[in-house]
C-alpha cells in the first residue's frame, strides 16, 4: 500500500542547484571527498530553507553613512543535532550559517538485521527547549532512527524541531509524521519506496559508508 503523510509539515527543497548536486552525490562513481563537499553544500541549502521564518528583533546600529534599525535573530542560539554517525556529514553545513549554533550529538544506530534503531549515545546542549533544534540525518528510510531521535529530544523539553534530511523514503516520512505532532521534515527528495533491506531506492547508497569511506 502506497504511504500517505501530512504534507503541510513536509518541505522539499528543489532548487535547481540542489537537483545538480543531489544527482552528483547519487551517482556511485562519486568518491568520498566529493560525496562529503556535496552533502555540506546541500545542507547549507536546505539550512537556508529551513531557517527563514526565525524570528528576528530590531536593534539599533550605524552604518558608516547613518543610524539605522536593522535586525538581529532574536532568542537563544539555535542547536544543530546530528544523529550520528552519518549526520556528522551535514554539521558543517549548517556551521556555515550558522557559526555559533550550539552542537549536540545523538548516536542511532539501525540493527542490520531488524532495522531497528539502538541509541548509543546522546550529549545535547543546556536549555534545548528554548532553541530552535535542528536534527540532521542525510537519510530517512524507515524512520526509526529518526522517530526515536525526536521521542528523545521530546522527552528532555525540545520544542521547535525541524528534521533535515537529504533524501526521504515515505514509508520513513509517514511514520516521523504520524510519531511527532509538530516536527517539521525537510529534504532534497522524496524518493520511491525502500527495497527488501530498508535501502531507499534509488537513493544513494549507505550515507554514513560513502561520508566516512568505509565502504
Ligand atoms: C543510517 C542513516 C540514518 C538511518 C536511516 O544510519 O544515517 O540514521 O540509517 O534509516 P532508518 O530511517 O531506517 O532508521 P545507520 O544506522 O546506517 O548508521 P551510520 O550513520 O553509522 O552509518
Ligand atoms: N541508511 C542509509 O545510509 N541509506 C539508506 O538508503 C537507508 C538507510
Amino acid at each position: 500500500m502506497a504511504s500517505s503523510f501530512d504534507a503541510t509539515r513536509v518541505s522539499v527543497v528543489d532548487h535547481p542547484l540542489v537537483q545538480h548536486k543531489l544527482s552528483l552525490l547519487r551517482d556511485n562513481q562519486t568518491g568520498c571527498k566529493q560525496f562529503r563537499e556535496l552533502v555540506r553544500e546541500l545542507t547549507r541549502l536546505e539550512t537556508y530553507e529551513a531557517t527563514r521564518d526565525l524570528p528576528l528583533e530590531p536593534v539599533r546600529i550605524e552604518t558608516p553613512i547613518a543610524p539605522m534599525e536593522a535586525a538581529h535573530l532574536a532568542g537563544r542560539t539555535p542547536a544543530v543535532i546530528p544523529i550520528l554517525r552519518a549526520g556528522l556529514g551535514m554539521l558543517e553545513g549548517v556551521l556555515d550559517l550558522i557559526p555559533d549554533a550550539l552542537v549536540g550529538h545523538l548516536g542511532m544506530e539501525r540493527d542490520e538485521v531488524t532495522h531497528e534503531p539502538r541509541e548509543y549515545y546522546a550529549k545535547l546542549p543546556r536549555d534545548i527547549a528554548e532553541r530552535t533544534c535542528l536534527v540532521v540525518d542525510p537519510m530517512l528510510a524507515t524512520g526509526g532512527s529518526a522517530e526515536a531521535a525526536l521521542s528523545y529530544l521530546r522527552a528532555q523539553g525540545a520544542r521547535d524541531i525541524r528534521f533535515l534530511s537529504i533524501v526521504a523514503a515515505p514509508e520513513g516520512l509517514s511514520r516521523v509524521l504520524e510519531g511527532d505532532a509538530d516536527v517539521r521534515v525537510f529534504a532534497c527528495a522524496i524518493d520511491e519506496c525502500l527495497n527488501e533491506n530498508a535501502y531507499i531506492v534509488p537513493g544513494l547508497g549507505d550515507a554514513g559508508d560513502r561520508i566516512f569511506g568505509t565502504l
